[in-house]
């Protein structure tokens, strides 16, 4: 195959076989996949769901997976995670969907969700993430808060489409109020009509910050359950310790959007980009990816929480932070995460 590929490559000299594709359709072109956005429905203020019409050899997901999705801003592919809302097995249909929320500093979402139109060309890579509905026929407890209801409104699609669960569900989500509840009127239609499914909405702007410990009031048995919890890391290490002190860590499942970083002062340096020829003096509370970018460095990245090891670059001098642990690590050769490292002292890399 890689001999076919090399023969096609010298035929078609200058342009590569890819580039003769793109001008067929660029949907068919390049490794990974295209595809086109096929509508875009608003959720929420600031946030909407975006369907792809993707190409019949994109694998099947799993519900609770992610997929990273590249999309060119201003002459730049940009790329970033976002967990797929589709019920698992819908690919034949060749429709996935995602849904964004716009944050403050998030590039790629504000694109998604103002000014991204249907039949724009997007990139996709195939679905990953650990984060999944379980096999076994159990009891199940959602926690979804924010934009934390979209992995779990994918493994709720699939059971909806399954005809139900086995066992009962009880899905707690939370959000500032009710008109902020991402997919607020579908989950309180399938409460209606599904006797498996509970659904308790937690308006933090009422009733204040939800607290793990109240499951003990909403769902005493949430021992003998399996739990799915998706949203801010508060939430997150509430229930990791919760769980962990109740000697049950096998039967909890998180998912983080966010990893923590240290903000640590007094480190930082110049980092020198050797392939771009590019220097920057940085803070040690930057990631050497943000640096990248913030100097104009096309920088590979994909989930920037630590996770895809999409963004690692060699290092070719100096020592980084890593900004989850604090520690201070590298010698020249080692490949780093740009996402959760940041310079400890001046360094080299090599990008
Ligand atoms: S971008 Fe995913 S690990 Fe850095």
């Amino acid at each position: 195959m890689n001999q076919l590929a090399r023969l096609a490559a010298q035929l078609t000299t200058p342009l590569l076989p890819h580039d003769y594709l793109t001008l067929v359709d660029p949907v068919l072109a390049g490794s990974g996949f295209r595809a086109r956005i096929r509508s875009i429905q608003p959720e929420t203020v600031g946030s909407c769901s975006v369907e792809f019409e993707v190409p019949k050899s994109f694998p099947s997901h799993t519900a609770g997976q992610y997929l990273r999705l590249g999309v060119d801003i201003a002459g730049v592919r940009h790329w970033r995670s976002y967990s797929i809302t589709t019920p698992q097995g819908s690919t034949s249909r060749r429709v996935l969907s995602i849904t964004v929320k716009e944050t403050s500093n998030g590039l790629m979402s504000g694109h998604l969700v103002r000014n991204a139109r249907a039949g724009d060309l997007v990139f996709l890579e195939p679905a990953a993430g650990e984060f999944v509905l379980s096999q076994e026929p159990t009891e199940l407890i959602f926690l979804a808060f924010g934009s934390g209801i979209t992995p779990i409104m994918s493994m709720i699609r699939t059971l909806a489409a399954r005809g139900g669960s086995p066992a009962p569900v009880l899905l707690i989500v939370g959000a500032r109020t009710e008109d902020e509840v991402i997919f607020g009127e579908e989950l309180a239609a399938l409460a209606d009509n599904e006797p498996w499914l509970d659904l308790v909405l937690w308006e933090s702007a009422a009733r204040g910050r939800f607290d793990v410990a109240r499951l003990d009031q909403l769902a005493p048995n949430w021992r003998d359950a399996q739990t799915y919890v998706s949203g801010p890391s508060a939430i997150l290490d509430q229930a990791v310790d919760l769980w962990a002190a109740a000697g049950l860590t096998e039967q909890l499942f998180v998912e983080r959007f966010v990893t923590p970083l240290a903000h640590v002062d007094g480190a930082g340096g110049e980092v020198r980009f050797s392939r771009a020829g590019k220097s920057t003096a940085v803070d040690g509370s930057t990631t050497l990816l943000d640096a990248g970018e913030a100097a104009g460095i096309l920088m590979p990245n994909g989930c920037r929480m630590g996770i895809c090891h999409t963004c690692v670059v060699p290092l070719k001098s100096g020592q980084v932070r890593d900004m989850r642990t604090g520690e201070v690590h590298g010698e020249p050769g080692d490949i780093i995460q740009t996402c959760v490292n940041a310079a400890a002292c001046d360094i080299e890399i090599d990008v």
